[in-house]
């Protein structure tokens, strides 16, 4: 292992140098206009899994974005491992509040990032973090030192629900037959506190409009005596959580798996300061339900939450203006148990029914996605934490993560296999928010840390033969 690391420390730079240039594609995946840039940016993964020595590389087009697969087999007795990662990005919006721009990366220091951290859309979320597991693999082609089969498959459209995933892994499930999927899209809990994801909630994501009269109104003439589509949709928003901040929507808890008081407590002990988390984000008191702690409210428990609300005049000044429309997007994270299909139902439903005499209420579903739950008693969860406390010199910590990445869940239906969720991103670099960053620690460690799981990995599932 030894020549691993002398070969990952002579190429530090080239690796560096070449994921920056993968960082200066808008990969976009949501707005139609980055379409031939989200397609280049495949292609860029397509050399990358090629020159790194993957032998048989291909980019699938869908109806959407295109998924990238690369396969290293070296042979059919060894353990196969599919690493899972995404190369589209979210918007950058909204530009004025990066302090550089967000597709030209440059290397800058902060607190958490003495050594330097990679500003850039996509730097931690996922481009980084994918691209990891493809120098990793180099430097173990490189070195002769590969224990176990690989394949790749990058996709380009994480960010907008992975559509055409799904029907992509029925259709090719020979193809992508492996033993277990390995994924670095999550984070850890501190450069020196090493953490492993077990858990992952699921989404339902609904659009609602609000329509009033059938055009706006002079608020002064009209207002008083029509609905105010904005203010009818505000009240409904608010009716949807009571006082103690539990969600009012009939049924919405009832799959709801209770997490056992030992769990509970276990999960309690992680390293945690509520005084620099409020501190970090310039709050003096944080918000949810009763009863749960913060850890408890971010991982083990559904919210509601609106992302965007918007209705009427939002220009310069004043316009005296009552809108004959307002709309809201609206999340719930679910937990194990729940279904997406069925809360987007229940939400629907209830919300809809919930509308008073005089306006229209209309519930667009969007995407969705099932949570998902990793168990830390298998040969997969065991191989990376022994992995980290490898290059960390320190036992991972089980924990379970708040967001949402729906095709673990399908992996298991599909594929039937498990997922290892071993992620190097900190919550604090600001994915989907302006700023985004990765620490060049982060990149550097995970490559150092992925040929070990490979390592282990092999030796757990065969007894080291
Ligand atoms: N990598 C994130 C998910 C994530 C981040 C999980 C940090 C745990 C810790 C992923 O790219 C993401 O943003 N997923 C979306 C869901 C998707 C369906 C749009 C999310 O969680 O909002
Ligand atoms: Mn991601
Ligand atoms: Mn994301």
């Amino acid at each position: 292992m030894q020549e691993l690391k002398n070969y990952i420390d002579q190429n530090k730079q080239r690796f560096l140098d070449e994921l920056l240039e993968m960082l200066k594609i808008p990969s976009i995946s949501a707005d139609p206009a980055y379409k031939s840039d989200v397609a280049k940016t495949a292609d860029v993964v397509a050399e990358s899994l090629k020159k790194a020595g993957c032998s048989h590389v291909k980019v699938y087009p869908t109806k959407g974005h295109p998924i990238v697969y690369g396969e290293h087999m070296i042979d059919p007795k060894f353990p196969t491992i599919l690493v899972y990662g995404h190369y589209d990005v979210q918007p950058p919006d909204p530009l004025d509040l990066w302090t550089s721009p967000p597709f030209e990366p440059v290397i800058k220091k902060t607190e958490k990032h003495p050594d330097g951290a990679i500003y850039a859309r996509g730097s931690c979320d996922d481009k980084g973090q994918f691209y990891m597991h493809i120098k990793a693999f180099e430097a173990m082609v490189q070195h002769h030192a590969l224990t176990c089969n690989v394949k790749f498959m990058i996709e380009g459209e994480e960010e907008v629900g992975s559509v055409n995933l799904g029907a992509f892994c029925k259709e090719n499930s020979e193809m992508l037959k492996c033993d277990v999927v390995l994924i670095s899209d999550t984070s850890i809990l501190g450069n020196d506190i090493p953490s492993i994801t077990v858990g992952l909630r699921g989404l339902s994501y609904v659009e609602v409009e609000v329509a009033g009269a059938n055009k706006d109104l002079h608020s002064g003439v009209y207002g008083g005596a029509v609905a105010n589509p904005a203010q009818v949709l505000c009240d409904m928003i608010a009716s949807l959580k009571d006082k103690n901040k539990h969600i009012t929507i009939p049924g919405f808890y009832d799959d709801v798996e209770v997490v056992s008081d030992e769990e509970r407590a276990a999960m309690n002990k992680a390293p945690f300061d509520k005084g620099t988390y409020m501190h970090d984000l310039g709050i003096e008191a944080t918000m949810g339900e009763n009863g749960y702690t913060v850890l408890e409210q971010t991982s083990i428990r559904p919210t509601l939450e609106v992302n965007g609300i918007w209705g009427g005049y939002i220009g310069e000044g004043a316009k005296t203006v009552l809108p004959a429309k307002a709309f809201a997007k609206i999340s719930m994270r679910l937990v194990p148990n729940q279904k997406s299909d069925k809360i987007t139902e229940l939400f629907k439903n209830y919300f809809e029914s919930m509308a008073p005499p005089g306006v229209n209420v209309v519930v667009r579903p969007h995407h969705g996605g099932e949570a998902a739950v990793t168990p830390s008693d298998t040969p997969e969860y065991k191989a990376a934490a022994m992995a980290m406390k490898q290059s960390y010199g320190k036992d991972p910590i089980p924990v379970r993560g708040g967001g949402s990445i729906p095709i673990v869940a399908l992996f298991e239906k599909v594929l039937g296999v498990k997922t290892v969720l071993m992620g190097f991103g900190l919550d604090s670099d600001d994915i989907h928010s302006p700023n985004e960053h990765y620490g060049l620690f982060n990149f550097y460690k995970g490559i150092e840390t992925i040929p070990y799981f490979h390592k282990y990995y092999k030796e757990l599932k065969t007894g080291g033969k």
